[in-house]
């Protein structure tokens, strides 16, 4: 059979968290146990392109992700469907006259432009791009924040992929998820010396899955709840202030505290959960002394679930940590000049 084909496309840019999302209180919708706050990096350098069909002779849904044809059966990728294929429908109720795309189905191809083999957690960047490109193909009015909560429902940490610059994602308090949902809390323009690198530690897929390794912590670590209660609301409104004031001295300490705190619940866990490792460790010994060294923030480090670090800095001060990672590690070539960027470097052998 033939016919119309009706394509959108879109891309969707990385996000590494300062302020950590660990911790479901509903795993179907993923409704976390604290608000996070997060980075978002550049798409020059890190970014999911995809392209969103539909068309009425096609009979059945489908993906490729990075030229192979995945499942589109698991329930985070329906959910993402059927919300969107729902409102879809609302606009055809009130329109007619539109071609009814909520009842086709959908082909959606995706590409990473960053190796998979970087080690760099993919799933943000996925989701929200599925999320907008279906969102373009439907034409719908909603705003990147609704869309928000719709990409939440594939990744938690998806949603605050829907927007650059400096973003939040509202725990929210509902049962249905309806107000756990993203905002923008600063635009990168409005912050133009910060700079980000990611040094790889590692390739290697992680050994605990996020969304494993979050229930074990949530049933397990006795230090999760004053995280969750205490720690991150605290550091939540005061990371937020910084980012606004600009505060570099603020923030990077409040992301280094974060990160630590979250390997600490993560170790807390019974099985204990390490995402980092020697390297990782290296790393976090490299930043600690120079910072002491120049009696201030130079750079700050961030470890997601897995071992490679993400440093941000300043621009008055990338010849002082190139220059310490170019030392350290001479082989790392390929920095980037723009704000917010990332660099991904060669793999550092463990
Ligand atoms: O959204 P997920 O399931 O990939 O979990 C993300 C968890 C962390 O990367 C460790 C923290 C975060 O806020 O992104």
């Amino acid at each position: 059979m033939t016919g119309k084909i009706y394509s959108a496309s879109t891309t969707a840019p990385v996000n590494i968290a300062t302020l950590k999302y660990w911790g479901k209180r509903d795993t179907k919708l993923n409704l976390p146990t604290n608000s996070s706050i997060s980075v978002t990096l550049s798409q020059d350098d890190l970014r999911t392109l995809t392209t969103a069909s539909a068309a009425e002779f096609f009979d059945c849904d489908k993906l490729w992700l990075n030229g192979k044809e995945e499942s589109v059966e698991g329930n985070r990728i329906r959910a993402c469907f059927a919300e969107l294929r729902a409102v879809r429908k609302v606009l055809e109720s009130a329109n007619p006259e539109l071609p009814a795309l909520s009842s086709y189905h959908l082909h959606i191809v995706s590409e990473n432009n960053f190796p998979t083999a970087a080690g760099v957690a993919s799933s943000a960047a996925g989701f929200a791009a599925l999320v907008r490109a279906i969102a373009n193909l439907f034409e719908l009015p909603q705003s990147p924040e609704e869309l928000s909560r719709i990409a939440r429902q594939g990744s938690g940490s998806a949603c605050r992929s829907m927007f650059g610059g400096y973003v939040a994602w509202d725990m929210g308090q509902s049962d249905d998820g309806s107000d756990s949902r993203a905002v923008q809390i600063a635009t990168q323009e409005m912050w133009p010396d910060m700079k980000s690198v990611i040094l790889v530690v590692s390739a290697s897929k992680k050994e605990t899955s996020s969304t494993v390794g979050m229930q074990t912590t949530v049933n397990t670590s006795s230090l999760f709840k004053y995280r969750a209660e205490v720690l991150v609301p605290q550091r939540f409104k005061e990371m937020s202030e910084a980012i606004l004031a600009k505060d570099f001295e603020t923030f990077g300490r409040l992301t280094m505290m974060d990160s630590n705190q979250f390997h600490a619940v993560c170790m807390d866990s019974s099985p204990p959960i390490f995402y980092m490792n020697d390297i990782s460790r290296l790393v976090v010994g490299l930043i600690e002394t120079v910072n002491k060294i120049y009696g201030r923030v130079v750079a700050a480090y961030t470890f997601d679930a897995g071992p490679n670090a993400v440093l941000y800095y300043l621009e008055k001060d990338e010849p002082i940590v190139l220059g310490l990672l170019k030392a350290v590690m001479p082989d790392v070539d390929g920095w980037n000049k723009k704000p917010n960027t990332a660099s991904i470097t060669p793999t550092v052998p463990e």
